[in-house]
């Protein structure tokens, strides 16, 4: 995987708003390959650090690889440990924070881990492939109203019956371990009326309940005040609506809770320039929050 690279979404606005002291110390919980915080570093001056942490093992080796500086240091952990680690490190805490939530495209494309249905591989799914349950154990094992309720719930998917019982049937004729067998029953379920495949939607939703991500994201603005620094601010970029409204509740019950505010009252979104060089960038959206106290 060395050498792959993306084009880290929002970037430059990210950099202006979150760093404001080159010299403090910044969490990027959500490294990847490294692509925001090779921005912020160059922002940085000589005592200026990147704390980065993501669930993903492989990413980090590439991250450290493309960025190649000591004043990154990475860990192999959930972004809800950053507590935890911070504390390890003797940070009493932070000067700013990125979360640049769901899945890269290097993922997406490493046919192995299972989180295409463009490319065949085995039903995994996890972003921490080492822990857990993957994607073959839901599909094969939960009740045909669990999964009705996550297609709904997670991929927003109208046809969420439909899927749901014919996963159940094509199941009791053998178990569905490859991504391309579960493209292959709901494309049969759901045949392709447009543009999108017919299976975008259940894969997303599998995604979520494989790792557990909006029960995550919920837990993100509680934990940004055990790690964030008066006049501190943490960048948060989602991909769907769920999980924006999870992050746009959670900030407004910070700012309820007093000694907070909201750094952008309207959610930022790409330019079109961006999303024309970066499709990706299509659904993002980005909110941030400061602590005044
Ligand atoms: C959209 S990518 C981040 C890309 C990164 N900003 C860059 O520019 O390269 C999201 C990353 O978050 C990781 N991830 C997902 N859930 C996580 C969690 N709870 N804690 C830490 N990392 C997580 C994924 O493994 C993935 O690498």
């Amino acid at each position: 995987m060395s050498g792959w690279t993306h084009a880290p979404v929002l970037a430059g606005e990210i950099a202006d708003m979150l760093i404001v002291n080159p010299d403090g110390v910044y969490l990027d919980g959500t490294l990847g390959l490294g692509g925001h915080s090779k921005i912020f570093i160059a922002a940085l001056g000589p005592q200026g650090r990147i704390v980065g942490l993501d669930k993903d093992g492989s990413a980090l080796a590439i991250a450290r690889q493309n960025i190649n500086d000591a004043r990154l240091q990475t860990f192999h952990a959930s972004y809800l440990d950053a507590p935890k680690i911070l504390k390890q490190l003797g940070k009493t805490g932070i000067d700013g924070a990125l979360f640049d939530l769901g899945l890269r495209s290097y993922q997406l494309d490493d046919a192995g881990r299972g989180f295409s249905f463009l490319r065949d591989g085995p039903l995994d799914m996890r972003f921490d492939n080492g822990a857990g349950r993957g994607a073959a154990d839901i599909v094969n094992s939960w009740p045909a109203d669990k999964l009705e309720e996550i297609f709904l719930k997670y991929g927003e998917e109208r046809s969420a019956a439909k899927i749901a019982l014919a996963i159940c049937a094509a199941r009791r004729a053998g178990r569905i371990e490859s991504t391309a067998a579960l493209a292959r029953v709901v494309e049969n379920a759901c045949p392709r009326a447009g543009k999108i495949h017919p299976a975008t939607k259940t894969f997303q939703a599998l995604r979520i309940a494989v790792n557990d991500e909006l029960n995550i994201v919920q837990a993100l603005p509680a934990m940004l005040k055990d790690i964030i620094l008066p006049k501190g601010r943490a960048a948060v970029i989602t991909f769907h609506s769920t999980e924006d409204r999870i992050i746009k509740y959670g900030f407004k019950t910070l700012v309820e809770s007093g000694g907070w505010r909201l750094v952008n009252k309207k959610v930022i979104e790409p330019s079109w320039k961006e999303i024309k060089a970066n499709p990706r960038a299509r659904s993002a959206k980005l909110r941030v929050i400061e602590r005044e106290i």
